[in-house]
């Protein structure tokens, strides 16, 4: 009798020190397996840490920029862009992109979006869009600015990209971070009204920021 009762408290207390056991290795495993996929995702992020996006101005075209008397304009530019995704290891989703063009800060055509895509690694794209504006307030310099320029015999625009991309490595996606894209377009201007659209094709690289 008196070794029943001594065992059977044993017994209980061993069973109960048991459970606890478990649930202790079954909480450090995960709290292990939990550290070790945070540290693989921080480190393959330091390793493969990603560049930005490359665009360059391929071609631009201006078609259309007359200013009515009551400072209202009219434009109609096209532009083409090449955009590279530089980095071998990460492949970047281009998500609600919109172009516009801007002379001297102000914009001259509304936003134009682009549709979304997915860049590959190293993978280059051509880009591009058709900007208007019809009836655009701008400001009472803007004649004069380009009278100058045509005396100047160039014409200087920014043509801007806004928009966000994601980033992706092997089968992750980043979350979205805002992507900035300016390029300048140097367009040959003279005095003679020209028979074509004002065109420049030269290749210039634009300014990324993200
Ligand atoms: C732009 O204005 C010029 C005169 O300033 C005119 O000859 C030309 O037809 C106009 N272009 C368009 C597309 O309205
Ligand atoms: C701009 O376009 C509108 C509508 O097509 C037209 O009525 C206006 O005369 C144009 N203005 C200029 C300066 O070409």
């Amino acid at each position: 009798m008196s070794q029943i009762d001594i065992k059977s408290p044993k017994h209980c207390g061993k069973r109960g020190f048991s459970v606890d056991k478990v649930y202790k290795k079954f909480f450090f495993a995960f709290s292990v397996l939990f550290s070790s996929i945070l540290s693989l995702i921080l480190l393959v992020w330091i390793i493969l840490h990603p560049s930005k996006p490359q665009f360059s101005l391929k071609e631009t075209d201006i078609y259309q920029l007359n200013l009515s008397a009551t400072q209202l304009l009219n434009s109609s530019i096209q532009l083409t862009l090449l955009s590279k995704n530089p980095n071998q290891k990460v492949g970047i989703y281009y998500d609600d992109l919109q172009v516009y063009a801007a002379y001297k800060g102000q914009q001259i055509t509304v936003h134009s979006s682009l549709p979304p895509f997915y860049q590959g690694h190293g993978d280059s794209n051509l880009l591009t869009a058709s900007l208007v504006g019809t009836g655009l307030p701008v400001a009472p310099s803007f004649g004069y600015e380009v009278g100058r320029d045509q005396t100047a015999g160039r014409l200087v625009l920014n043509l801007k990209v806004n928009g966000r991309v994601r980033w992706k490595v092997g089968t992750w996606v980043s979350g979205r971070y805002r992507l900035n894209v300016n390029c300048v377009a140097v367009v040959a201007f003279g005095p003679t009204i020209p028979t074509g659209p004002l065109s420049s094709k030269q290749g210039t690289q634009c300014s990324t920021s993200i």
